[in-house]
């Protein structure tokens, strides 16, 4: 069903379900926390840890225990902080040890609320407990909502480098609703734009095309644009991934400007969010994709123009160029002595370039 139907659906109160084995089931909601019991009702589940996230907690905290104390669940309340300082081993091992104390058990499910940081957190928590237990997202932000919340990766930091523990962990179901929007402030909203520009860019000219004649409205919050683009980038992503099960190798074109995002995250020790890092990563993957003949750049200006538009900074700071391509280096996608990337040839064709030399690396991250 195209997405502007399918919202229709939703104003009128009807919920969609996405039934498929690989991905997990979404749920949207355009009024509140309707239809959130729901979801707990498929299975019989024993108890509730809730992990959220300590600013949404702060906004929507009351109004979401209340609809939760309606499932009679036993219900732990685990409050961790936003951003990526609770992405951590130690974070972790605090909340398995007050689960276990409270008796969470096998048959418990584990409910996130909150932007990527705490589905990541979340998710590998209760991925690793008792060698793993249910999870139901509901993501807050916009970039959990459009990427985060779909795909089933989850993550904690180390000292050495983002993400570089995990697990695969699909929740069994991602509940959206733009209420939570209501709240967030303007720098994590155009930051999850980021990752929306990077799925058209990969994927979907058409949704690039709506972007650049939408961002007014984008930027204003006003729903009835912003549903059908959050369930368009979703799409694209869940379609990714199931082309990934039939061994087509495509979820790696997800990583778009992501191999710069996460040295530089790094590099700058996480003073860029992760939507911001992924814009400039893309600026980078665009002047590279410029300087190896493979793009135009009318195709680096067009990109740069919309990310600007959506707020978005476009210049790569001032880094270390060893320690940033020592940090890409590390990077999952790396292999033993060679950096692979995803380039573009143009919007909605990217394309995977295997052993960029350091030379056009250094090119590219050097300031001009
Ligand atoms: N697993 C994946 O596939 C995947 C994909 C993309 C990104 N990520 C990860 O997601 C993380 C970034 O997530 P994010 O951008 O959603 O941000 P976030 O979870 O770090 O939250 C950003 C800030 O917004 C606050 N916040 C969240 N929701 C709010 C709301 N509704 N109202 C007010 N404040 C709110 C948080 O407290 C925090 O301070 C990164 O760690 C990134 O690596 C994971
Ligand atoms: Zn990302």
């Amino acid at each position: 069903m195209i997405p502007w139907i399918q919202f229709f659906f939703n104003l009128a109160g009807v919920y969609i379900m996405f039934v498929d084995q690989e991905v997990p089931d979404v749920v949207l909601s355009v009024n509140r926390l309707d239809g959130l019991e729901t979801i707990f009702k498929r299975k019989d589940y024993s108890k509730c840890a809730l992990i959220i996230d300590e600013a949404v907690h702060r906004s929507h905290g009351e109004e979401l225990k209340r609809k939760l104390h309606q499932l009679k669940l036993p219900l732990l309340e685990l409050v961790v902080k936003g951003g990526e300082t609770a992405k951590t081993m130690n974070t972790a091992s605090e909340l398995w040890s007050r689960m276990s104390k409270t008796g969470i058990d096998a048959k418990s499910v584990v409910l996130s609320v909150g932007g990527g940081s705490t589905s990541d957190l979340a998710g590998f928590v209760a991925s690793t407990f008792l060698r793993g237990i249910d999870t139901i997202y509901v993501p807050t932000t916009l970039l959990a909502m459009c990427d985060a919340s779909h795909g089933g990766k989850t993550a904690v930091n180390l000292p050495e480098g983002k993400n570089l523990v995990g697990t695969l962990h699909f929740p069994k179901c991602v509940f959206i609703s733009l209420h939570f929007l209501e709240t967030l402030p303007d720098r994590e909203f155009t930051s999850g734009l980021a990752e929306v520009i990077k799925h058209g860019v990969i994927r979907d000219k058409l949704l690039f095309c709506s972007l650049e004649q939408n961002m007014e409205r984008i930027l204003s919050r006003d729903s009835a644009i912003l549903m059908p683009i959050i369930q368009q980038s979703y799409t694209i992503k869940r379609d990714i991934l199931a082309e990934e099960e039939q061994g087509k190798g495509s979820r790696r074109l997800l990583n778009f400007g992501h191999t710069f995002a996460h040295a530089l995250e790094t590099a700058t020790n996480y003073a860029l969010r992760h939507g911001e890092a992924v814009g400039i990563g893309m600026c980078l993957a665009a002047d590279l994709s410029n300087k190896l003949r493979i793009a135009s750049s009318s195709f680096v200006d067009r990109l740069k123009r919309l990310l600007l538009k959506a707020s978005l900074p476009i210049k790569c700071p001032v880094v270390d160029v060893e320690q940033m391509l020592s940090l890409m280096q590390q990077d999952k996608k790396a292999t033993f002595d060679s950096i692979n990337l995803i380039l573009a040839k143009d919007i909605g064709s990217p394309i995977y370039m295997p052993n960029v030399s350091r030379d056009a690396l250094t090119w590219v991250l050097k300031p001009t």
